[in-house]
């Protein structure tokens, strides 16, 4: 069975050819970090219009990469929420007519369930159940999973996601959109102990995140040096922030598996293509006698093979959506 995936939810355009529940045969994504880099964010309007541009040429592509053709397709699976309404809309609508015309079925997926199911694309799968951690620009959460289609939402962040944070304190110190990578770059010759940020750890045990204390903390330290006419440590702000935020997501995947009595964690989402947090949660999971699973940087961040496996496995349990439903803008998971 083949399956075309589809992710237009937030700034990048992507497709991928799935061959039944794990080979991937094309997996291509089109990047806007060019155009909104100079905003130090997405603008929602401007990702709209680009994914419109892009979403022939990238589907087509990924179809010839794949070596097929529309006709060979069996599935069309497609990003229906959540994330950025007028993006969202873009592969939404172009699915449905596809589907319309071709009379190939199609079926709207949640992108959190991507994100947690991302690390079936790799050759050594986990078990479940297994506790997810799920770090990207648009949340920052804690899920059970007990199967492919079974994901029990056990913490989520009160405000700002990880990733949200990165870009915010890229901005603040004068870095470019996408903040993650250029902070993380920057880190490798900082001191992780220079400042000393705050870690939210919220009520004993709790499972939710919090990260704009740490946010407003950076901001302070930043206008401090501002006051000593100091250039500011770029490198050390950079390695202390990222230690504050790779802390709190380790301990908090560890509290989880501890609270749940589980052992085999899985990440996902952008933040974890971070090699100190990828580096971090490895030793620690070691140390803690925890299997750990972690997709390739290219299948943390967005992208059509994670949503083209999530619609494969939620075709084996649910019919096609109908041409009447709609985008969503939260996560129904959970
Ligand atoms: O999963 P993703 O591509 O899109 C969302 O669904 O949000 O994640 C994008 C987020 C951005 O906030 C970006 O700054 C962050 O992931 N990110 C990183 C790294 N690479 C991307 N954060 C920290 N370190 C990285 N290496």
């Amino acid at each position: 069975m083949l399956t075309l995936g589809i992710e237009s939810s937030c700034d990048d355009t992507a497709a991928a050819v799935l061959q039944d529940g794990d080979r991937l045969l094309s997996s291509v994504i089109s990047s806007q970090d060019a155009i909104h880099t100079r905003f130090g964010g997405v603008v929602p309007e401007l990702a709209s219009r680009r994914h419109l541009e892009s979403i022939i040429p990238v589907v087509q592509e990924a179809l010839e990469q794949a070596c097929v053709t529309l006709g060979d397709i069996d599935l069309i699976a497609v990003t229906q929420g959540p994330g950025l309404i007028g993006s969202l809309l873009v592969g939404f609508s172009y699915a449905k007519a596809v589907s319309y015309v071709s009379g190939i079925p199609y079926i709207g997926v949640d992108h959190m369930a991507g994100h947690l199911l991302s690390v079936f694309l790799e050759e050594e799968k986990p078990q479940f159940p297994y506790i997810a951690l799920i770090a990207s620009g648009g949340t920052s959460s804690l899920f059970l999973c007990t199967s492919f289609s079974d994901f029990t939402l056990l913490g989520r962040t009160r405000d700002d996601a990880a990733g949200e944070a990165f870009d915010k304190v890229a901005k603040l110190i004068g870095l470019d959109y996408p903040g993650g990578p250029r902070i993380a770059r920057q880190a490798l010759s900082g001191n992780r102990k220079a400042a000393v940020f705050p870690r939210a750890w919220l009520e004993e045990d709790s499972l939710d995140f919090s990260f704009s204390g740490l946010k407003t903390a950076v901001l302070n330290h930043c206008n401090l040096w501002k006051q000593k006419g100091c250039d500011l440590p770029i490198a050390d702000i950079c390695a202390s922030f990222q230690e504050a935020v790779v802390e709190v997501l380790v301990e908090k995947t560890m509290i989880a598996a501890r609270k749940t009595g589980h052992n085999t964690v899985v990440m996902g989402g952008g933040v974890a293509s971070n090699q100190r947090l990828r580096d971090a949660m490895r030793q620690r999971c070691d140390r803690e006698g925890i299997r750990l699973h972690i997709p390739r940087p290219i299948f943390c961040t967005d992208n059509g093979a994670m949503i083209a496996l999530a619609g494969y496995f939620q075709f084996q349990k649910e019919a096609p959506v109908l041409y009447s439903e709609d985008v969503f803008s939260r996560s129904q998971l959970g």
